[in-house]
């Protein structure tokens, strides 16, 4: 099925300079990203991104990782982008993660974990709404 996911390269993403490596790694999977901003989100925004994880231990830490810097956040388009993102970007924890997936290449901590990305069609539409 065609579906649109939400992504989000984190400040890690952005300062190790990864931009246009995962831009082309979403690509080479044959999804496309039909739309892009780069910005600096505010403590709203963010809080409202990660509300599902208001109360865990590491959502206050997980909040100031993402203001730290500039995100670019994206819609990928494509068969099966949800779970396709998901595969592409691996597991949360970098020491967990796959070789070859984002996170498993890149990633530093699981806080430091590069990319963002929906974990449902619902998660997806409701991402994309706080963005575009
Ligand atoms: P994301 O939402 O960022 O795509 O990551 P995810 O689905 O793989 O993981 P999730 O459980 O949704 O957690 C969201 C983000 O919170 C941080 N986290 N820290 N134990 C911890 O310190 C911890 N657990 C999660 C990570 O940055 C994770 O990406
Ligand atoms: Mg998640």
């Amino acid at each position: 099925m065609n579906e649109r996911t939400f992504v989000m390269i984190k400040p890690d993403g952005v300062r190790k300079r990864l931009i246009d490596e995962i831009i082309s790694r979403i690509e080479r999977a044959g999804l496309s990203v039909v739309a892009k901003r780069r910005l600096i989100l505010d403590r709203g925004l963010a809080e409202r991104l990660y509300s599902v994880h208001q109360g865990k231990p590491f959502f206050e830490r997980l909040v100031d990782h993402v203001l730290s810097g500039e995100v670019v956040v994206m819609i990928v388009e494509g068969e099966q982008a949800v779970s396709r993102m998901r595969e592409l970007i691996g597991a949360t924890d970098p020491a967990k993660a796959a070789k070859g997936t984002i996170r498993g290449d890149f990633a530093t901590s699981v806080t430091e974990n590069i990319i963002h990305a929906a974990d449902s069609l619902e998660s997806a539409r409701r991402e994309i709404s706080l963005f575009f």
